[in-house]
């Protein structure tokens, strides 16, 4: 086979540029999955075993007035409040009666004080994009919303580093940044929804980590409040400073648990001169695994992401974009036979040469059998299309009415098996069919970031049900444990995996946790009832 089957096919014409689906770019609103079940259930409700901590005040008229004494009338919100209580899946539902939106970290300091002081329980929130039930509350929980601190800081050309209020939109950093030619160093479906405080609070992978790495590396400083209402201000500069603890890496992925992040000081990377995307179909996961070696070896500096989706996973995205796809582009209902598909990204500052790099790359993947289609961008609105087959399985997943995510780390080699063995367990237990509207489970799909090892599976649901929840519950968490993964790569603990953070950790690693949480936080009021 030769290259020439790479080039453009027209897939331009059913391209629909604009910012990421299912998202409102242009405020820190968020638009829910929009075909997951209509009605939600309280959390409390759907888990009965979660009980109130007794010990945590009721929300009184005297507190409230306080709190409009600190951020003013208009930021303390009473009524209509289920934007804050829902999650984006529409699983899970608190009973928050207070919102608070303070404008600045003194404020949030003040308002953290007094709810310690109170044994008043609160749930930090930002984009209200989390996936794993963290982000909104259980029972009456205040939620701090930290959407009104939505200033950039500074920025410094010479060295990339940004400061921004934690409340920044990630894609609005990424905006900023790219007016100075440089990049934010995370990238996710949701950006057009989640905070960059929310994205540190919840150690956020993405489609470039590969690239880019953990923000356990490029966050060089933080400010944070804690419960006592003390300001933790650590807003580095420094790329190197070992005098004493890493304290900032303790709020990196610690989910609101111990004190609300304020703002962010990050190491951005300049921005690629030149960005390409190939899409690429594949015979078996076995040739995913040897097309990624190849790409590592032969792409190397270029190479900026590397996902794969399993067919399942590209009908749903079918159903949901409603466009041809790009291995099909003349016909609009058919999703080709292809069991995997793989994106890959090349960026880089020299266009020819990065261009030469995938193309003499594909070209040798092709004749030598280990990729049997593909197409390539050609130019900005392509890629977009091409990133959004990769990108909108996540949304897509929800069509019929709900979703049971599982994102792990896995050893590469294993890391589809667990899709499979998922599938066996469900299809024993007569619970899945594409067809039997009758059956609770519609497919489960497999897709994610190849380059960090990471499986996002997708059990997608005609309605959340609780058989189904027990069959994978905690099935998916054992098959996880025997190959020694995690049971979290990137969406964090949350609600959903409260109760099985010991999968992934041993009994010493989690009472240390539990002594950090009790230390910082001895009434428990950050985010409680979830974490550990
Ligand atoms: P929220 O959802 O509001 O909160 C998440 C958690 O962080 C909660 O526990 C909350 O209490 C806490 N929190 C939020 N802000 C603060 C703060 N300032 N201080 C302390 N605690 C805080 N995740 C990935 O890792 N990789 C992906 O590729 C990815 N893609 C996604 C795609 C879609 C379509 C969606 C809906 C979600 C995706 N996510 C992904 C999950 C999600 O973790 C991220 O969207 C994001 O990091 C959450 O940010 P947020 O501002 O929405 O936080
Ligand atoms: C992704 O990689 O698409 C995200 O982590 C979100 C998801 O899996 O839904
Ligand atoms: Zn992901």
């Amino acid at each position: 086979m030769s290259f020439k089957l790479f080039c453009t096919r027209a897939i331009a014409s059913h391209i629909g540029v604009g910012s990421r689906i299912g998202f409102d770019a242009t405020s820190s609103l968020w638009l829910k999955a929009g075909y997951a079940t209509k009605t939600i259930n309280l959390t409390s409700t759907t888990y009965p075993n979660t009980h109130r901590n007794p010990d945590f005040a009721k929300v009184s008229n005297s507190d409230v007035l306080f709190f409009r004494s600190i951020v003013g009338d208009n930021q303390v919100l009473t009524d209509d409040l289920d934007a804050y209580n829902e999650d984006w899946m529409r699983k899970y539902k608190g009973q928050s009666k207070v919102v608070l939106k303070p404008k600045t970290t003194e404020q949030i300091s003040q308002l953290l004080r007094y709810c310690n002081q109170h044994k008043l329980a609160v749930v930090p929130q930002g984009g209200n994009t989390g996936l794993v039930g963290g982000s909104v509350p259980v029972f009456d929980e205040i939620v701090i919303s930290i959407a009104n601190m939505n200033k950039v800081r500074s920025f410094d050309e010479a060295s990339g580093m940004f400061k921004a209020d934690a409340g920044v939109i990630l894609e609005n950093a990424d905006g900023y940044l790219a007016e100075h030619d440089h990049i934010f160093p995370l990238d996710l479906g949701a950006k057009g929804s989640c905070f960059i405080g929310g994205n540190v609070a919840t150690n956020a992978g993405g489609l470039r980590l590969l690239r880019y790495g953990s923000l356990h590396g490029s966050v060089l400083g933080l400010e944070a409040v804690l419960p006592d209402g003390t300001i933790y201000d650590s807003m580095h500069s420094l790329r190197k400073d070992n005098t004493g603890y890493d304290l900032k890496q303790l709020f990196i992925g610690s989910e609101g648990t111990i004190g609300i992040i304020t703002g962010v000081s990050i190491l951005c990377p300049a921005r690629p001169k030149s960005v390409n995307v190939a899409f690429l179909g594949l015979e078996s996961y076995e040739q995913v695994q040897e097309t990624f070696k190849k790409a590592r070896n032969e792409l190397c500096e270029v190479l900026s992401a590397f996902e794969f989706m399993d067919r399942g996973s590209q009908v749903f995205a079918s159903r949901f974009l409603k466009m041809a796809h790009p291995l099909s582009p003349d016909d609009e209902n058919e999703v080709p036979e292809y069991p995997f598909y793989v994106l890959i990204e090349v960026a880089g500052s020299k266009k020819e040469h990065d261009d030469e790099k995938l193309e003499s790359f594909l070209e040798s993947v092709m004749e030598d059998g280990t990729v049997a289609d593909g197409v390539v961008s050609q130019d900005e609105s392509q890629l977009r299309t091409l990133w959004k087959w990769r990108e909108s399985v996540s949304e897509a997943s929800t069509i019929d009415g709900g979703v049971y995510k599982y994102d792990v780390s896995l050893p590469l080699p294993k890391m589809y098996s667990l899709v499979e063995t998922v599938r066996k367990q469900l299809g024993e237990r007569q619970l899945m069919s594409q067809e039997d509207t009758g059956m609770p489970v519609v497919d489960a799909i497999g897709y994610g970031h190849v380059g960090d090892g990471n499986l996002h599976l997708n059990v997608c649901v005609r309605e959340y049900n609780k058989k189904v929840e027990t069959a994978l519950e905690p099935f998916v968490y054992e098959q996880v444990q025997k190959e020694r993964g995690s049971i979290s790569a990137e969406h964090g603990l949350g609600f959903q995996k409260k109760h099985y953070i010991q999968y992934s950790k041993s009994p010493v690693e989690i009472q240390m946790i539990k002594d950090l949480k009790k230390h910082y936080d001895p009434n428990g009021i950050m985010n409680p009832y979830k974490y550990i």
